[in-house]
């Protein structure tokens, strides 16, 4: 499984990138408006750090403007993978744009067959929403877990990125349920890289190398 970043803050991404884990970012308006900065700068600059898949999305609903949104967020970099909602209009647009060779991400995904239907549309990638699921008592790595299953027997090439990722248990879930891709918050890659014994460990280890005889 690949690990993506989530997040559209330039410090975290040069970071997490530095130790060589990142297949890719993934962004959205409210990750964006966090940064107070242009979407396109924000954009551009995420896409000159990472050698990878960088998710960003369009802002609109409306079929016209989401072509037009995808078009400019495409010709940004060959790295980006235009972000479209599930919706009958998104469903429209990610049918389109990846005739037009344009990668899609179809993001807010719920159910499985929401899965089903944006990967029948043609999307590169699929985003349920794990999460935001949990939160409202509905297990969401059930999507997650069933999407995996039936593309796999189908031989779909649809990448599933389990997103909305809250926890480092969810990570390893991810993994067992079959995701391609977690997208992580910074947060979660830092706990990802701890453990309290390996830290008790590395301070026993510098204290003890201390006390040992000068040759
Ligand atoms: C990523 O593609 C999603 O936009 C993101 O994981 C949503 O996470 P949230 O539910 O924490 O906002």
């Amino acid at each position: 499984m690949k690990i993506f970043l989530d997040t559209a803050n330039v410090d975290e991404i040069r970071r997490a990138n530095s130790w060589g884990v990142l297949s890719g970012v993934t962004t959205n308006p409210s990750l964006v408006l966090k940064e107070k900065r242009s979407y396109e700068e924000v954009i551009k600059e995420i896409a000159s750090i990472v050698d990878g898949s960088i998710s960003a999305e369009v802002i609109s609903s409306q079929y016209d403007e989401m072509i037009k949104e995808a078009h400019r967020l495409a010709s940004l970099s060959d790295k980006i993978a235009v972000k479209i909602p599930m919706s009958e209009e998104g469903l429209r647009a990610t049918h389109a744009l990846s005739r037009d060779g344009i990668k899609v991400n179809v993001t807010l995904i719920f159910s499985f067959n929401q899965a089903l239907l944006a990967a029948l549309a043609g999307a590169t990638y699929v985003s349920p929403f794990v999460g935001r699921l949990d939160d409202i008592g509905n297990p969401g790595m059930d999507v997650v877990r069933t999407s995996a299953e039936v593309f796999r027997s189908y031989g779909f090439r649809t990448e599933i990125i389990a997103a909305s990722i809250r926890h480092p248990v969810h990570v390893m879930e991810a993994a067992m349920a079959g995701a391609h891709i977690a997208t992580v918050p910074f947060k979660v890659l830092e706990q990802m890289l701890h453990h309290p014994l390996t830290d008790i460990g590395i301070k026993r280890f510098e204290e003890d190398s201390r006390h040992i005889p000068k040759s």
